[in-house]
């Protein structure tokens, strides 16, 4: 197994995306802490290496304690995963307002200054370390009316990357993900209000990948557990299209 005891945090853990990380983490040996703010979906994930934890990835003081008690538990921390996310509902720019902007920046850019920050701190004296972030293809190839999520990816990705170049010393890689677009709930909610999600879908989505066919969620996991793991040693500030060629 890849990831035999490896320590690995997951961030929107109960999400589409995080749900199926976590339980390839799992499977590939891993010890497994998911945070997320609504664990209900991953209760069915029974396992003797795995810790559900609910908390708002906002909460700074909250998210420490996960941090700290897992590295009281686990005696150290190897991985972060940062799957959390929120989308944002296709819109021209006039139609949105400061506090959604806003919203979008903090769950998806400033929630990885609070759990970078927390993991550093324990991945420092062991010399070693993997972060993984997911951002989007939409940084590259913008869809029209996304111009907050996209902002807020932009950040994630550019953090990830100063982070490299920063943590390079200590041993600690930091790498991103841009998945294109995704067959999980999230996908529906950047359609805007009047369009129907069955034909945007197929017709606009489906249609946009190069390769014919949405992002499986396994799709994402096989990059994520290649990154956290050995295999990707001298893999750092990298960012990693998992799209189908969306990007190109
Ligand atoms: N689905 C796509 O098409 C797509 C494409 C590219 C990138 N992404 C990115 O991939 C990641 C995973 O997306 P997904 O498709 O699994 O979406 P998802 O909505 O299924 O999962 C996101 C998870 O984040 C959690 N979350 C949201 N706000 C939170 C908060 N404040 N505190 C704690 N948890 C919170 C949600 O509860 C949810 O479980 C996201 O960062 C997303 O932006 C998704």
């Amino acid at each position: 197994m890849e990831l035999n005891n490896k320590v690995i945090i997951v961030t929107g853990a109960g999400g589409g995306m995080g749900k199926v990380i976590v339980s390839q983490l799992l499977e590939e040996g891993a010890f497994v802490v998911g945070i997320d703010l609504s664990v209900s979906s991953l209760e069915t994930i029974n396992h003797e290496r795995f810790v559900a934890k609910k908390a708002n990835i906002l909460d700074e003081q909250e998210i420490a304690k996960i941090f700290l008690d897992t590295n009281n538990k686990q005696g150290k921390i190897d991985g972060l995963v940062n799957a959390v996310g929120i989308a944002q509902q296709q819109s021209p720019i006039e139609d949105v307002s400061l506090e959604q902007w806003t919203r979008l920046m903090n769950i998806n850019a400033t929630s990885l200054f609070i759990t970078v920050k927390e993991a550093v701190k324990y991945m420092k004296p062991n010399r070693q370390g993997s972060i993984v972030t997911i951002a989007s293809i939409s940084v590259v190839r913008p869809r029209p009316g996304l111009q907050s999520y996209i902002a807020s990816k932009g950040a994630a990705e550019s953090f990830s990357r100063a982070m490299a170049i920063e943590l390079a010393p200590h041993l600690i890689r930091v790498n991103t993900i841009h998945p294109g677009p995704a067959d999980t709930q999230m996908l529906g909610q950047f359609v805007g209000g009047d369009t129907d999600f069955t034909t945007m879908k197929d017709e606009v989505f489906k249609k946009s990948v190069p390769l014919g066919e949405l992002i499986k969620p396994e799709d994402v996991s096989n990059a994520v557990v290649y990154l956290v793991s050995d295999r990707a040693k001298v893999v750092t500030g990298a960012t990693l299209h998992v799209d189908g060629g969306r990007g190109l």
